[in-house]
């Protein structure tokens, strides 16, 4: 028997609520079901599966746009995507909406069977989440990151050194450069050449890990049963992909781990850096748990900052070859304020608006996520009269927000000069270009300071010059490139000669 009674006037209430709740998604579901927003026409029982783009989707959603709008609806086998092509649409439902806006898809390849599911990029919005973000984005937070300054700077350095040197490694170097930056920052390990495990094994996490979100590459994301088949059968060789993968994320994340935490005490782990910063805090050693959610978060520091930071990092060569007047205005800036006696550190950017600006234009022209990490939606939700089903994968096509010719007018065009200098219009591309809500990126502001120093220290000492072919003609590049890679298509056999001192 309850202890209180309820009274009549209270009873009445709470039935008037109820009944609204059950209505209200009564009406959700079954009235507005039909307005669910506009998308190419689907098929019964497999929707729009076979139209569904597994390359250069960015591409394909923007011409859909066109005809559909900014708030686009698809649907792959039963599983609802929203597509939005708009700033502001992105913004009111990621960024405003973003209580119940800020989950992740569930792979089943990814998730469940290549063993990424303990990532935190790909967590639930949940505790377990929240805790390795909190980890990971106090020590990447824009006060925290003017400590790795001087290794930025010094590791760009001999990048360009390097490069000079062999114009042809470029690719490779620019690999080189940002992964002993991450791995060092993340565990205190200093890569020594890229045939390293440690950031071989990383780069291939992340290679992995591109394919795996890459709505439509395996079968079993779309027919989620087909995991319960017996391996034996033909057709299930995801099965052995899962195998390989699984254990590459493991390394990945567990290797570098636990040489950080075996060598502090030795001395050779190079600090500051995540991990040590965090198992020192907790006087040496972690409870197991919080030690695998760091070992997790830690991983995702990593992959999140390789690839990105590589493809914008190439974007710049591939830029300069292809705009020569661009490369001599950022030169002629930097002589004018850093001079000729020293080079430019991280601590000038704020005096040199240029390269700001080249900055923005790469990240606008090239958006190393063009279709950025999909969110997922917790709840039933309306928005401008369509319906957003609970459950529905969130695309923000940032790629077509960032070729808008309406903002950015001639936008196939690699050009600074669009911003007029102003800071708030390059911000604008970078809050799209680094993501939404309670999901953005926790490493934008290290980013931002690699990508800098490269871009800086290569205008100040050299010339970014197409390569010759054997009969002494230019080789320019073409201003594309290829699904899940990072590397500018064109941009390795372009450089093969020429880096050349200025
Ligand atoms: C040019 C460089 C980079 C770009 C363009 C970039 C972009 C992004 C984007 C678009 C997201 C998804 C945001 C969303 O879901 O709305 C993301 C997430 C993430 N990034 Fe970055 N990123 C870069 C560099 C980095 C670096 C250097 C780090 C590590 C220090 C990093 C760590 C992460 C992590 C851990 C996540 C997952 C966040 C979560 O799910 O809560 N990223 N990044």
């Amino acid at each position: 028997m309850l202890g209180f009674e309820l009274s009549p006037p209270i009873l009445l209430s709470a039935t008037v609520l109820l009944g609204t709740v059950i209505l209200r998604t009564i009406w959700l579901r079954l009235i507005l079901k039909n307005q669910l927003p506009p998308g190419p026409r689907r098929l019964p029982i497999i929707g729009n599966a076979l139209q569904v783009p597994t390359e250069r989707a960015w591409e394909v959603f923007s011409e859909w746009s066109k005809q559909y709008g900014d708030l686009m609806h698809v649907d792959a086998m039963g599983q609802n995507f929203v597509i939005i092509s708009s700033p502001k649409i992105a913004r009111d439902l990621l960024d405003k909406r973003s209580a119940f806006y800020s989950d992740r898809p569930h792979f089943v390849m990814a998730n469940e069977l290549a063993g990424y599911g303990e990532s935190f990029v790909l967590q639930s919005y949940n505790d377990n989440w929240r805790k390795q973000r909190r980890l990971v984005a106090q020590d990447f937070s824009q006060s925290s990151t003017p400590r790795y300054y001087a290794l930025q700077e010094k590791e760009t350095r001999i990048l360009v050194r390097n490069i000079v040197d062999n114009p042809a490694s470029l690719v490779s170097q620019v690999k080189l450069t940002i992964g002993i930056i991450i791995i060092r920052v993340t565990y205190g390990y200093y890569v020594q050449s890229e045939n390293d495990r440690i950031l071989s094994t990383s780069l291939q996490a992340v290679e992995n890990f591109s394919h795996l979100i890459t709505p439509g590459t395996f079968l079993v994301d779309l027919f989620p049963p087909l995991k319960y088949l017996p391996r034996w059968l033909p057709g299930t060789g995801f099965f052995k992909i899962a195998d390989v993968w699984r254990k590459t994320v493991f390394d990945g994340a567990h290797a570098p781990f636990e040489w950080c935490k075996a060598n502090l005490e030795t001395g050779k782990t190079l600090t500051p850096n995540l991990c040590a910063t965090i198992i020192q805090e907790a006087g040496g050693e972690l409870p197991q748990d919080d030690q695998e959610k760091l070992i997790w978060g830690a991983g995702s520091v990593m992959g999140g900052g390789l690839d990105t930071n590589i493809s914008a990092a190439l974007t710049f060569f591939l830029a300069m070859i292809l705009n020569p007047s661009v490369q001599a205005k950022a030169q002629s800036e930097l002589d004018a304020v850093v001079g000729t006696d020293r080079l430019p550190g991280i601590a000038d950017r704020s005096n040199l608006p240029y390269i700001r600006a080249i900055i923005a234009e790469i990240f606008r022209a090239s958006p190393s996520l063009p279709l950025s990490i999909p969110h997922v939606v917790r709840q039933d939700d309306v928005y401008d009269g369509y319906f957003i089903p609970k459950g529905a994968v969130i695309m923000p096509n940032v790629w077509h927000m960032l070729h808008d010719p309406e903002v950015y007018p001639d936008p196939h065009s690699f050009n600074p000069d669009r911003f007029n200098g102003l800071d708030a219009a390059m911000e604008e591309v970078k809050d799209l270009v680094f993501g939404f809500g309670r999901r953005v990126c926790p490493g934008r502001y290290f980013a931002e300071g690699t990508l800098f120093a490269i871009i800086a220290t290569t205008l100040a000492t050299c010339n970014v010059l197409p390569g010759l072919d054997e009969h002494g003609r230019e080789v320019m590049p073409e201003w594309a490139y290829t699904s899940g890679d990072c590397v500018p298509e064109g941009l390795q056999a372009a450089v093969e000669a020429s880096l050349g001192t200025g």
